[in-house]
């Protein structure tokens, strides 16, 4: 589904993050991109939704090559990028809002996207209606991350980025929201990309994992992680994966 070729990418030319960086993502599996803080994950999240464009190589999606950013990708951003002034319903709202203003061209979005208003569905379907009326300040970490899903969600995406989505999110609320995303891009048949900078969370989230290390990133380091999604963190991979980021010499936190 996504095929990175040979990408080479820095904010300045002679510091780059990528070069001549290649991974591929077939449909229908769960990533989890885990490395530490400043080595590129957001970066990496952005060339995929088409808002930051490498210097040289290609990233392709459904064979296409990115120009932009396209219809299906949906990107939930590590605040959760809710409008402080709209209410749940409202933000979940937005992104069909938007969708709309493109127009039926049909050339930036399918058609039917513009007709039928799943919003009340989601909003029901991530246990939001009872503060659908509410806005962003008035509800939890964990509803308000439900409410970015919720918007994402109604776009019908069939790619789904996250950005270290849970991580500001105590441990239960943490454990269930991995838990519902998992099982809703399963259903709904999405290929998904979580970045995080703990091992406990690629564990749990990623099938596979990317490990990106100290820039500038050329070989993709993959970790198979079958257990995903079962609850149950496998140990010797966690020994490994936190050997490898410690072998990098940068320090993360304790397991
Ligand atoms: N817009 C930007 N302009 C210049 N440098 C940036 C910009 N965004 C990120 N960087 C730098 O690029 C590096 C990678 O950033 P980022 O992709 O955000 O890392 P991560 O998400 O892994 O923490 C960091 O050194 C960061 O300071
Ligand atoms: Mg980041």
């Amino acid at each position: 589904m996504i095929h990175v070729h040979q990408i080479t990418f820095g904010y300045t030319p002679t510091s780059p993050l990528f070069e001549g960086f290649t991974w591929d993502v077939a449909r229908g599996e769960m990533w989890a991109i885990l490395g530490p803080s400043g080595c590129g994950k957001t970066t990496l999240l952005m060339l995929l939704a088409g808002l930051r464009f490498p210097t040289a190589g290609q990233i392709s999606i459904e064979g296409r090559p990115i120009h932009r950013p396209r219809p299906g990708t949906g990107l939930i951003l590590q605040d959760y990028g809710l409008l402080p002034w709209a209410t749940v319903r409202q933000n979940v709202e937005l992104g069909l809002r938007i969708r709309a203003l493109y127009g039926p061209d049909g050339k930036h979005a399918p058609k039917e996207s513009l007709t039928e208003n799943r919003a009340p569905y989601w909003i029901d379907r991530l246990g939001l209606t009872e503060v659908a009326e509410r806005y962003p300040s008035q509800i939890s970490g964990g509803q308000r991350q439900r409410t970015a899903i919720a918007r994402t969600l109604v776009l019908q995406p069939d790619l789904l980025l996250m950005d270290e989505p849970f991580s500001s999110l105590d441990a239960v609320t943490c454990h269930d929201l991995q838990h519902l995303t998992l099982s809703l891009c399963q259903e709904q048949g999405i290929t998904l990309i979580v970045v995080t900078h703990a091992i406990e969370e690629a564990l749990a989230l990623g099938q596979k994992i990317l490990l990106l290390g100290a820039p500038p990133n050329r070989q993709a380091r993959i970790f198979e992680n079958p257990r995903a999604g079962q609850g149950q963190i496998d140990r010797r991979l966690h020994n490994q994966l936190w050997e490898e980021m410690k072998r990098q010499g940068h320090s993360v936190a304790s397991p």
